[in-house]
């Protein structure tokens, strides 16, 4: 199948490239630098990546092949800098650091630019700069500040741009990703159908004659990996499991597994075990101490489902519905250099570690990011109700409670929760809205209800919109249904007299508030 080879020298945005070039219908691989460079003509074109490294302490290996003048290259960032330096120009630390839009001049007759205004506005981030260009390269966009922003050989068809295309923050990004494809004689036939097929055929090579064992939360995440294994290798060999850790929303665990087994996931297992999550978080209140012990208990309940089961063997993967997203954030993207922001229990548990190591874990979505689960979903057929449910973390209301977990506490934030969702439903806003949910914060704030003095709790709203999740900014609800919320909350929910609007983006803030 033609490909475009991705060599990916630890960028947060490498998958970021990879998506870009699915939406232009063309299938990437991403390999990393060590990987031989293989003489395949079904490769179309290979783009090197950026990176956190500088070219004056990490210099990457390259095999010599990818740059043999043939193939198309793009060097990207730290990419455009390596193809510098291994074709004897230099690169070092600059005084003139670029970070954010910057303008540019561009050769506007370059085919790389095809398209494209004479001055631009491009994304940078970079500390190095090139400061003597190689020999054969000519320089064909500079920044205002006089820095190089893009480079090509003199007879080869090798690119080299210091900006990022792949961003949105690069308003023609997409334009120059097309047109290097163009110049790679791509046929553009990758369509989301082949996306899905190529994920049931990556599960069928790894799961074989083995079975896999798959935790359903009823979000579009697991949903549409189990779905997806389904598909794959067939009911019998799939057992989806769906665990009420109490820290549901109202009512949410019956409605999920309902509407699961009548959508064709018939052998779905449940497992209540709200008590036993409850009882191991008393006492409890530090966010990440939260996670964990959640975290611990889902991969314990596995463990002893599976041993019920009698199925903890080697041909036993486990299926999760983890993303692209939760992988960088929990420190395990692409990049590997990415910091831990909160630990996702899905990706962070020494139980998930040991399988992976082992190579019985299925990630079908690890790839991708969640509106393309949602196509993939939406794809396969799944409900839009399904599909389109905002997401929900896997600890669930444990971290929208401030402080300690209680029953009393779940059951006002529940409450409150289902009345913030339900105006913004009947506002016709649910489906515009990436996130909304209610948080508790247990702090005691005065009111005055009927003449009277009152001590009651706070609920923080929060709803935001996002792409992908790794960025965000508050939604602007309309201040009617906010204060339709804020009175219904106050008069139906019992202990809470107060309710504020968290108009926080992300960063600085994370859209969970633990
Ligand atoms: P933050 O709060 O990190 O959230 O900005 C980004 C997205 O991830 C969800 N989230 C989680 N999902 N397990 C999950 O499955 C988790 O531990 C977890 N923590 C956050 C969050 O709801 C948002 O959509």
């Amino acid at each position: 199948m033609e490909k475009i080879l991705i060599i990916d020298f630890g960028s947060q945005y490498t998958q970021l490239i990879a998506r870009r070039l699915r939406e232009l219908k063309v299938f990437t691989k991403i390999v990393d630098p060590h990987h031989p460079y293989p003489i395949d003509p079904t490769i179309k074109g290979i783009i090197l990546s950026g990176g956190p490294g500088s070219t004056e302490e990490t210099l990457h290996p390259l095999d010599p092949n990818v740059l043999n003048g043939k193939t198309p290259v793009l060097g990207i960032c730290y990419g455009m800098q390596l193809i510098n330096v291994l074709n004897k120009g230099r690169v070092e630390s600059s005084p003139l650091k670029e970070y954010g839009k910057q303008r540019i001049s561009i050769e506007k007759s370059n085919p790389i630019f095809k398209g494209l205004n004479e001055e631009e506005v491009v994304w940078m981030s970079h500390g190095d700069s090139i400061s003597d260009l190689a020999p054969n390269y000519r320089v064909t966009a500079r920044s205002h500040d006089g820095v190089v922003a893009a480079i090509q050989h003199q007879q080869f068809p090798h690119f080299g741009v210091q900006f990022h295309p792949e961003v949105t923050h690069t308003p023609n990004g997409h334009q120059i990703l097309d047109n290097f494809l163009s110049l790679c004689c791509c046929s553009r036939d990758w369509t989301p159908h082949q996306v899905l097929e190529n994920i049931k055929k990556e599960i069928r090579d790894k799961v074989q004659n083995g079975r896999v064992i798959s935790l359903v939360s009823g979000g579009v995440d697991s949903t549409v990996a189990t779905f997806l294994c389904y598909e794959a290798l067939g009911p019998e060999k799939v057992i989806p499991i769906h665990v009420d850790s109490g820290l549901m929303r109202h009512n949410e665990s019956k409605q999920v597994v309902e509407l699961l087994r009548s959508h064709g996931m018939k052998n779905l297992d449940f497992i209540d075990a709200s008590e036993e999550f409850l009882n191991s978080l008393t006492g409890i209140s530090e966010p990440e101490k939260k996670r964990q012990i959640i975290g611990d208990l889902f991969i314990q309940i596995l463990d002893r489902e599976m041993a019920k089961l009698k199925v903890q063997d080697e041909k036993t993967y486990l299926c999760q519905g983890t993303l692209y997203t939760d992988l960088i954030e929990s420190g395990k993207g692409c990049g590997k250099k990415a910091a831990v922001i909160k630990s996702h229990h899905n990706v962070n548990s020494p139980f998930v570690d040991e399988k992976r190591q082992k190579g019985l874990i299925i990630e079908p979505n690890a790839q991708i990011f969640k509106d393309e689960v949602r196509s993939v979903g939406e794809a396969m057929g799944i409900p839009h109700h399904l599909v389109w449910r905002h997401p929900f973390p896997g600890p669930g209301l444990a971290i929208r409670i401030m402080g300690e977990v209680t029953k009393d506490r779940l059951e006002t934030l529940r409450a409150a929760d289902e009345i913030y969702i339900d105006e913004i439903r009947k506002a016709g806003l649910y489906d515009h809205i990436w996130q909304a949910f209610a948080v508790l914060l247990p702090i005691s704030t005065v009111g005055v209800m009927g003449d009277q003095r009152t001590e009651g709790h706070v609920i923080a709203l929060r709803a935001v919109s996002s792409a992908d999740g790794m960025t965000a900014d508050f939604s602007n609800l309309p201040h009617e249904i906010l204060g339709r919320v804020s009175t219904r909350i106050i008069n139906e929910v019992p202990r809470i007299n107060r309710v504020v609007l968290d108009v926080t983006s992300k960063p600085p803030g994370t859209i969970e508030w633990e």
